[in-house]
């Protein structure tokens, strides 16, 4: 049996490897390729292809940062650890959740630094899993103690190329926000934009 389906399955994967290195038609070859490299180009700023190519995260001075407090090599290891320290969780609404979330409760690697669940939880949340979907209400809390956000978590990577944060972009005293000084109310998270951070 095995002698007889052998040749025939032989032949539908050399079958296959022909189909799939065949050209794609419908790509019409170079042309694509062309429009999108000029696209790039253009948008570019004037600096090349080159313009787009992430640096590597160990490649400190190239990556945008606040002249005032400059990228460390210490400080980039403080702030994963701090991303990730439950034993900051020390005011919950019940003594349960004590040192139960931290930052990546919502803000999950696996998860692209989103929540990987269409709310993050932090207090009141239980579980991980292996991309956040596993993070479940705790039972000992109502559903109305949770530290459930109403929108949904953006991711938390690459945010030092990004001038304006959260989704309404309130954060960030540059970019789109310069000139409505008049918003950043005292008392409110959107004063901190006067601190006049930059990226
Ligand atoms: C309970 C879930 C939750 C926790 C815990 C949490 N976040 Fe968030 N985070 C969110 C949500 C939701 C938003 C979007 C809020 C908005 O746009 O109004 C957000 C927004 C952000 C943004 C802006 C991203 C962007 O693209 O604009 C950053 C950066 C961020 N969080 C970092 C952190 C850090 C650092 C911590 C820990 C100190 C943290 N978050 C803890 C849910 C959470």
């Amino acid at each position: 049996m095995i002698k007889q389906i052998t040749p025939i399955l032989l032949s539908l994967l050399t079958l296959m490897m022909v189909v799939s290195c065949q050209k794609d038609e419908n790509n019409s070859g170079s042309n694509l390729d062309k429009q999108l490299q000029d696209a790039l180009l253009a948008a570019s700023q004037g600096q090349g292809l080159e313009f787009f190519t992430m640096p590597a995260s160990t490649d400190l001075d190239r990556i945008p940062q606040d002249p005032k407090n400059p990228l460390s090599e210490a400080k980039v290891i403080l702030g994963r650890h701090l991303y990730h320290e439950t034993g900051l969780a020390i005011d919950p609404k019940k003594p349960e959740g004590k040192f139960t979330y931290s930052c990546a409760s919502c803000h999950h690697s696996r998860a692209g630094f989103q929540a990987g669940r269409k709310q993050g939880i932090g207090d009141g949340g239980n579980g991980f899993g292996l991309t956040g979907e596993g993070r479940n209400p705790n039972s000992l809390y109502l559903i109305e103690e949770l530290d459930l956000q109403p929108i949904r978590t953006p991711s938390a990577m690459n945010g030092a190329w990004q001038p304006n944060q959260l989704w309404n972009g309130q954060f960030g005293g540059t970019f789109l926000n310069a000139g409505t000084e008049a918003s950043w109310t005292e008392g409110t998270p959107k004063f901190t934009n006067h601190r006049d951070l930059k990226v």
